[in-house]
């Protein structure tokens, strides 16, 4: 059972729905991302609704001080996690050189150091208790050649296959959620432009977390919701490179 679950990037999007439904099912939460006022708000309203402990963590984890913070307080033995879901991440709206480097670092460092770090130091705190999950939220892009977004979410399915398989026996199961296109705040906060996807393509936060919880407990390394992303993502991965490159071009 989970007792405790830490969540980046809870205010908002996939994080929030994660919040939201972990809460319902009693889970007490550590919710994190960098603005305070809406973390408050979100703890204050789980706690009453839900009568959860939620505790506030305000941390930008593009900074190696704010993934210490998380880290932190991931390997607090006295107050154990038993779920963590490294989630927090946004997008670039330019393509990989056209972008200023530092912005490239800046993603780099919210999209796969900080899942690293904050995975790092989980797994040695569950491995000592014998038991833990951890969520990477990835994305379907992780299948697709289509810029360094879809390179780190590819880093993120990548080791969570191999970590899913390596910690079984010590009871942790890790798994790399990959949502398709889901309506939340990332697009217009990339101010990506969205009108061209169509409406079938777009997920539910809901859904897609209800999927990974189900998942999760399954034990499933990759969590693709939705039929549509599981054919989608089935054919990307045996498809040639430069056909499904081609296709990905249009959107993240
Ligand atoms: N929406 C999609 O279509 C889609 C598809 C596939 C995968 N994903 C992935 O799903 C995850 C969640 O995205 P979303 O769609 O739910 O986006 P969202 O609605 O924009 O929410 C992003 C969350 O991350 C937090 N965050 C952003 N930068 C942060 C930083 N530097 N440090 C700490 N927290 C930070 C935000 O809070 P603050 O701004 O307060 O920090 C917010 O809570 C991301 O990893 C994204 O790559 C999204």
């Amino acid at each position: 059972m989970t007792r405790t679950a830490l969540i980046t990037g809870a205010t908002a999007g996939i994080g929030n729905a994660f919040a939201r439904q972990l809460a319902r099912r009693g889970t007490n939460l550590v919710i994190v991302a960098r603005d305070t006022q809406r973390l408050e708000q979100l703890a204050s309203d789980l706690s009453t609704t839900h009568r959860v402990d939620v505790e506030v963590v305000t941390a930008d984890l593009a900074t190696s001080e704010g993934m210490d913070r998380v880290a932190d307080r991931l390997s607090e033995s006295g107050r154990p996690i038993d779920l963590l879901v490294n989630n927090a991440g946004a997008s670039l709206a330019g393509w990989f050189g056209t972008t200023a480097i530092a912005d490239e670092d800046r993603q780099l460092d919210l999209l796969v150091r900080a899942p690293m770090h904050l995975m790092d130091a989980a797994i040695k705190s569950m491995s000592g208790r014998g038991r833990g999950g951890i969520i990477n939220v990835a994305s379907v892009a992780a299948f697709t050649p289509r810029g360094a977004y879809s390179a780190h979410k590819a880093w993120l399915v990548n080791i969570s296959q191999w970590a899913n398989w390596h910690y079984a026996d010590v009871g942790i199961t890790v798994q790399a959620l990959c949502p398709g296109f889901t309506r939340t705040e990332f697009h217009q906060r990339m101010g990506a432009e969205i009108d061209s996807v169509p409406r079938w393509m777009w997920l539910k936060a809901d859904a897609v977390v209800k999927g990974s919880l189900r998942d999760l407990e399954r034990g499933k390394a990759v969590s693709v919701p939705s039929l549509r992303y599981k054919v989608l993502t089935s054919i990307a991965r045996h498809a040639p490179t430069s056909v499904v490159a081609n296709v990905a071009k249009r959107g993240r």
